[in-house]
C-alpha cells in the first residue's frame, strides 16, 4: 500500500515531535513524515526517539513557518512530490497583562500561530486541490474558543485560527480536503519554557497598577496548579491527532479533554457532537455548494 504522506511543522519538541514520532513508528509503515522543525541543530532529539525505526518512514527538514522561501524550499523537498496529510502544529505562547507587551512581542505571535499557518496551508493547498484529496490538521487550542486571563494576543491568534479554518472547510469540503482542529488543553510539553512573558523587572510592568500586577500573580499560581492538576501527557492527546488522521470523515473539531467541555459546551452546544460540529458550520452554505455540484 502506499505510503500517505505527512508534512509536521514545529517537530523541535512536544507534540510535533511526539507525532513525528507516532507516526514514522507506525507498525504498519502506513506513513512517510516529514518532519520540520525552524533549528536543524534541534533534531537529535528527534533521531534519539524514533531509533532506529525510521528508515524509510521519517526525513527531517528545515522550515520555519514565518520564512516563505523555506516553505517553498521544503514543499519543493518532499520527493514524492505531494502531501497527504499536512499537520500545522508550530506555535508559541504570550503570557502577561496586556499593557506590557511590545509591538514586536506580539508581531511575533501572530506570525507565528497566524500567518505561518496560513503560508503553511496556502504551500500545500494547491496540490491537495489538485489530487480532490487531503487532510488539514492543527493544533489549536482551548484557547482559540474561550478567552484565558492574561493570554489576551495568544488567545486571539488561535481565535483567529479557528475562524480561517471554519472559512476554510466550507469550501474545502467541494475538493474532500478535511480540516481539522485539536482543541488541546494544556499539555505538558516546551510550551510553557518556550513561550514569551513579560520581565518582571521590566520598566512597563513595574509601572503597572497595583490590582493587575496582584491579578496576574495569582493567575500564574492558578496557571501552575492548574498544569499540576490537568495537564496531558503528550503521548496521551497523540490519540486524538490519530484519530484526525484515521477517521473516513474526520470531524472538523476534536477535544483532547473533557475538561473544559462544560464551558465550551454553554457557548458551542454542537462542538461534541457526531461529527465535531462540521454540520453548523457547513448547513448554512449547504446550498450554495450543492448549487455549484
Ligand atoms: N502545550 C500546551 O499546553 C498547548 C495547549 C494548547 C495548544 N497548544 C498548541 O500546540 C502546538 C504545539 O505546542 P507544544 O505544546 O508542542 O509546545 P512546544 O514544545 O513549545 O512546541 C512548539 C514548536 O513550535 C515550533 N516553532 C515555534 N516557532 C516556529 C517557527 N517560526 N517555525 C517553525 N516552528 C516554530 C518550536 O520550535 P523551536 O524549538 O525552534 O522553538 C517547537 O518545535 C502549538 O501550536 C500550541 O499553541 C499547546
Amino acid at each position: 500500500m502506499e505510503k500517505q504522506v505527512v508534512l509536521i511543522t514545529g517537530c523541535s519538541s512536544g507534540i510535533g515531535l511526539g507525532l513525528a514520532v507516532r507516526l514514522a513508528s507506525d507498525s504498519q509503515a502506513r506513513f512517510k513524515v516529514y518532519a520540520t522543525m525552524r533549528d536543524l541543530s534541534k533534531k537529535e532529539r528527534l533521531l534519539r526517539c524514533v531509533k532506529d525505526c525510521h528508515v524509510n518512514t521519517l526525513e527531517i527538514l528545515q522550515m520555519d513557518v514565518t520564512d516563505q522561501q523555506s516553505i517553498t524550499a521544503t514543499a519543493g523537498s518532499i520527493k514524492e512530490e505531494r502531501v497527504d496529510i499536512l499537520v500545522c502544529n508550530a506555535g508559541v505562547g504570550l503570557m502577561g497583562p496586556l499593557e506590557c507587551h511590545t509591538y514586536d512581542s506580539m508581531k511575533k505571535i501572530i506570525e507565528v500561530n497566524l500567518f505561518g499557518t496560513i503560508s503553511t496551508i496556502q504551500a500545500f493547498l494547491p496540490g491537495m486541490k489538485l489530487r480532490k484529496t487531503g487532510r488539514i490538521i492543527l493544533s489549536s487550542s482551548i484557547g482559540g474558543l474561550q478567552g484565558v486571563p492574561f493570554n489576551d494576543v495568544y488567545c486571539a491568534s488561535k481565535f483567529a485560527v479557528e475562524g480561517l479554518c471554519e472559512s476554510l472547510a466550507i469550501v474545502l469540503q467541494h475538493f474532500h480536503i478535511h480540516v481539522s482542529l485539536i482543541e488541546c488543553g494544556p499539555v505538558s510539553s516546551n510550551f510553557m519554557s518556550n513561550l514569551q512573558s513579560c520581565d518582571p523587572s521590566d520598566r512597563t510592568f513595574q509601572s503597572l497598577d497595583s490590582d493587575t500586577v496582584s491579578l496576574y500573580t495569582r493567575y500564574l499560581q492558578h496557571c501552575h496548579t492548574i498544569f499540576q492538576d490537568v495537564a496531558q501527557d503528550t503521548d496521551d492527546i497523540l490519540q486524538v491527532y490519530l484519530e484526525a488522521i484515521e477517521a473516513p470523515v474526520p470531524s472538523l473539531r476534536y477535544f483532547t479533554t473533557q475538561f473544559f467541555m462544560p464551558l465550551i459546551r454553554l457557548k458551542m452546544p454542537c462542538a461534541s457532537g457526531s461529527d465535531g460540529g462540521r454540520s453548523i458550520i457547513t448547513d448554512p452554505w449547504k446550498g450554495y455548494i450543492q448549487g455549484y455540484q
